[in-house]
């Protein structure tokens, strides 16, 4: 009896001491969130040994790949043309602020060299360490690089195997504490080795989301690791929730935040820098049959509908096996880049405008400029409530005009749009 009263005691102490521990960001964390809040365009890069399969990175588990055989792969890996110099360049004429790169996925095949498993780039023909390059490369041209990391493993036999990955592995020899201490030190070593990481973005959370006994990540433990390697990395976790304690940005997956067409999203939107990830076709991983790319028009309103939220727009590529990225993604690349260093103004360093007009106009806000993004040509006029007093108003880009009336804190805008404009931006500047 004295002994459960002590054990009780105890744990009561103990979930006291644990609930104790919010998380507390450091003067450089908040910095870097709000550089990362004003970032607005940031590249996801989904690259492995997928890639080579041309199926898209969830390849292994829809086919039910053996692990075994799905790892013959590694010895063919051979990525010659892989030049993160021509990767980052491009990354940056794009207007792009960060990358996030997949680490590791959920085949489980490491990018980097990593002492912590043999399943990993040093193994391959090719035999360099992929987030090596991108890392330095990163840090010589200034844009931040964010690592993705999987918490789900569908070939190492100690993750304990939730809903997916049933089918490609043996499932009897799930050890938690084991596969927890490989992941800690995996990050361990990424934010060790390899300079400043802008982020960590975690997926997998949802794996065990329906388990009957709640599964404990223990998420508290390995955020606390990441903030004392690097106070100022962000963390990330695409569990589809409103964010957990310790975590430094809210991501939302394939939809603006407040929307939620692909029912991942019904999370509120909260304080912390939003994220949104989304694709450029329909696919994360290189997949050899969906060349059905979103058109440029489609890509910029993508942007300004998560900038009129206060969001990032993280804009998917996947790599080919050979290293280079597909060509398509290029040319929206360079297209997106001219746009923005035509209008960026309207949307870097912006927030929400405040208004709620529809799909086809769209807000944001800088200081004393409020931007109004015409996203439809058939616009010819707008009417709007503006609680401050109007200087001016002025169309942004060339041979742009736009007649306004503003009585009685109403501003009355007229526009004819020319059909093949991409966003017709309209600046107001207030007093
Ligand atoms: C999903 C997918 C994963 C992809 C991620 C990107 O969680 O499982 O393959 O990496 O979305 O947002």
């Amino acid at each position: 009896m004295k002994k459960l009263l002590i054990t009780i005691v105890c744990f009561c102490v103990l979930s006291i001491s644990v609930q104790a521990q919010t998380y507390v960001p450091t003067a450089e964390n908040l910095q870097n969130r709000k550089e990362f809040a004003e970032s607005r365009l940031g590249i996801f890069l989904h690259w492995g040994l997928y890639s080579m399969f041309a199926q898209g990175e969830w390849y292994m588990n829809s086919a039910n790949v053996d692990a075994q055989e799905y790892a013959k792969a590694m010895n063919a890996f051979y990525p010659h043309r892989f030049d993160a110099r021509e990767w980052v360049s491009a990354f940056k004429a794009a207007g792009a602020k960060y990358i996030c790169f997949t680490s590791r996925h959920h085949d489980g095949f490491s990018m980097w060299n990593t002492k912590w498993s043999d399943y990993n780039i040093m193994n391959t023909p090719y035999g360099e360490d992929v987030v090596r390059q991108l890392a330095d490369e990163c840090h010589r041209q200034g844009i931040k690089l964010h690592l993705y990391y999987s918490h789900i493993d569908w070939s190492r036999e100690d993750y304990p195997a939730g809903k997916t990955g049933r089918g490609t592995k043996c499932l009897d020899r799930a050890d938690w504490p084991a596969y927890y201490r490989f992941m800690n030190n995996q990050l361990t070593e990424l934010l060790t080795n390899y300079g400043e990481i802008g982020a960590i973005w975690f997926d997998g959370w949802w794996d065990h989301a329906a388990d009957s006994i709640p599964f404990d990540w223990e998420l508290e433990e390995q955020y606390r690791l990441i903030h004392r390697l690097q106070p100022g990395c962000l963390i990330g976790n695409n569990h589809h929730q409103s964010p957990f304690d310790g975590e430094d940005i809210q991501i939302f997956e394939r939809d603006v935040p407040g929307e939620n067409k692909m029912g991942f999203s019904g999370q509120d939107i909260g304080v912390l820098p939003l994220e949104t990830c989304q694709t450029m076709n329909h696919s994360w991983g290189y997949k050899a049959a969906d060349q059905d790319y979103k058109s440029v028009k489609e890509l910029v309103h993508l942007l300004v509908r998560t900038s009129g939220k206060g969001a990032n727009l993280l804009l998917n590529i996947g790599p080919q096996p050979d290293g280079t990225l597909p060509e398509a993604a290029l040319k929206r690349l360079s297209e997106m880049g001219k746009w923005l260093a035509s209008y960026g103004e309207s949307i870097y360093a912006t927030g929400a405008g405040g208004y709620s007009l529809g799909d086809s106009i769209i807000t944001t806000r800088n200081d004393n400029h409020l931007y109004i993004h015409l996203l439809d040509t058939a616009i010819d006029h707008v009417s709007l409530p503006v609680p401050q007093k109007v200087k001016s108003v002025e169309a942004l880009g060339e041979n742009c005009r736009v007649d306004y009336t503003y009585r009685r804190g109403n501003l009355d805008l007229k526009v004819d749009i020319p059909d093949d404009c991409i966003d017709y931006v309209v600046k107001v500047t207030f007093k």
